[in-house]
């Protein structure tokens, strides 16, 4: 068995720089890595629908913003299969059967879902959708057979379900799903970058974010006006690295060589770091450098995105390309998950037979 990649974003709105040192960056050189045998990104619609039933057409218009946004990283349809997840009806028969498996308490422990039941006030109001959406995506990665999930932390609890119902599910019916692995990003700001206003994390509702399709003006503001450190009023004051928005972008997109091309005074964050701490280094300077830092980042990605945008409906072709084939991979999964559960009636020949030995007694 090889290695397969699955993983995906609900389309609630364009993609950030959470997701992108989160996930994307990693998927994209995971993707040109050669490592994987299949790599599939999904769109996660049904799962965004779960809290957002009353509001379908904000889903319908983030499908087209998401896949550009995959198209524009690097996300290449022709090594990556980008596809919607309710097109793949699949997903839903195979959570169906794994909603047996799971218990009512074990999903009211899920710290995600937890979180997420309290940041949108559902108190006892909760969807059902909603509540059993760790099942569905139990559904989207062993529908798939993937080895590995590259993910960000808040998926941990997520992957662990997932686990838990495939090894459920084979030691009741034998050897059948495939167990994931997260793949975490390697360093720590990347795992929890926070909001441009230092808040937990980027999101929309709070106006934190830095999108990837932002104009250099956008970011260009969304840093100048960042969370720094209170208590460094003047240049001369020490400053403080801790809670400091700026360092925490600065330590998921500094490269060292960004120093010699952008702030050849310094040859190191740890250099840069030191400075500011000891006083005598203005804010101002350093979200200079960072914004540098961004607009590499984000130039090539802005330029990918406008080609695309000049041709939606191929980005739609892409889409049911994708679709499709992840169709006909869920399926052939499917198949065999009936086969174990031997509720294959009408391919078990066995079975026929057997029960019509029974009644001629
Ligand atoms: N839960 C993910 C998110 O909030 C989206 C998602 C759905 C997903 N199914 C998945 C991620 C399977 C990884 C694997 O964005």
């Amino acid at each position: 068995m090889g290695k397969i990649i699955l993983t995906g974003d609900r389309p609630t709105g364009r993609l950030h720089l959470g997701h992108f040192v989160g996930s994307l960056r990693r998927r994209v050189e995971l993707q040109n890595s050669g490592l994987f045998d299949k790599i599939f990104i999904m769109i996660a619609d049904a799962q965004a629908l779960t809290d957002n039933a009353d509001n379908p057409e904000k889903i319908r218009q983030n499908i087209i913003e998401v896949a550009l946004d995959y198209l524009a990283c690097g996300i290449d349809p022709t090594k990556s299969t980008i596809f919607i997840q309710s097109q793949v009806a699949e997903l839903c028969e195979l959570a169906f059967y794994y909603m047996n498996l799971v218990t009512v308490s074990r999903l009211q422990r899920n710290p995600t879902v937890k979180t997420e039941i309290q940041m949108r006030n559902f108190e006892t109001s909760i969807p059902v959708g909603f509540f059993t959406y760790p099942i569905s995506q139990a559904s989207d990665i062993t529908a798939f057979r993937a080895t590995t999930v590259p993910a960000g932390e808040d998926q941990q609890p997520m992957i662990e379900q997932a686990r838990e119902i495939a090894r459920r599910f084979n030691g009741i019916y034998g050897e059948t799903l495939v167990e994931p692995e997260i793949l975490l990003p390697d360093n720590a700001a990347c795992m929890r970058l926070p909001g441009t206003d230092g808040k937990a994390k980027m999101s929309k509702s709070l106006g934190n974010c830095i999108y990837l399709s932002d104009s250099s003006e956008e970011v260009r503001k969304r840093v100048m006006s960042m969370y720094t450190d209170p208590d460094h009023v003047r240049v001369e004051d020490p400053g403080k690295i801790e809670g400091n928005t700026v360092f925490t972008y600065l330590d998921a997109f500094c490269q060292p060589e960004h120093f010699a091309k952008y702030w050849p005074d310094y040859s190191s964050l740890d250099e840069l770091k030191a400075h500011y701490q000891r006083g005598g280094l203005g804010d101002v300077k350093v979200k200079k450098f960072l914004y540098a830092i961004l607009e590499e980042l984000l130039t090539p990605i802005r330029e990918r995105r406008k080609e695309w945008e000049k041709d939606i409906p191929a980005v739609f072709d892409i889409l049911k390309r994708g679709s499709e084939a992840a169709r006909a991979v869920a399926a052939n999964t499917l198949a065999d998950v009936r086969s174990a559960m031997r509720i294959n009636y009408f391919d078990d020949a066995e079975l026929i037979a057997e029960q019509a030995r029974k009644f001629q007694g």
